[in-house]
């Protein structure tokens, strides 16, 4: 049991590093709540919410987590991350960074 069990650990651990990244297509079907801010694509219409598309993905799950962990206050987000785990942020910092950013559509407000 044992055995079965550290295998299963092991293989486990493995697939995690191998894919390292996260999942772009997986990170699509968890982002339709942040559309209504960010846009579907990541592509924010509204210049107060900021464009993910086309950013690092690395500082898109660096972001993420912070916000989620509460040390780069985003009331707007106040617990929509709560219930995503790192995977899922992963994979939704794969999706938005695998997004082309379209220039000037956002419209400052002054
Ligand atoms: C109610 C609007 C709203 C929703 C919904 C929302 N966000 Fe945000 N998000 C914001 C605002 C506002 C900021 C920027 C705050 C600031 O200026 O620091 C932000 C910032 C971010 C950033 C940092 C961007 C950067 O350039 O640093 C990421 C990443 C992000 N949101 C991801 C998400 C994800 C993923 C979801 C869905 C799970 C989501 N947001 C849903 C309003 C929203």
């Amino acid at each position: 049991m044992n055995k079965l069990l550290i295998a299963l650990l092991v293989s486990v651990g493995i697939t995690g590093v191998a894919q390292a990244a996260g999942d772009a297509a997986a990170g699509q079907a968890k982002t339709a709540v942040c559309a209504a801010c960010h846009g579907a694509d990541g592509n924010s219409a509204v210049a107060n919410f900021p464009k993910l598309a086309g950013q690092n993905e690395r500082y898109l799950l660096k972001q993420m987590q912070d916000i989620k962990a509460g040390t780069r206050p985003v009331v707007e987000m106040t617990g929509m991350l709560t219930n995503l785990s790192d995977q899922d942020l992963e994979d939704i910092a794969a999706f938005f960074a695998s997004k082309g950013v379209q220039v000037g559509s956002a419209s400052l407000s002054w």
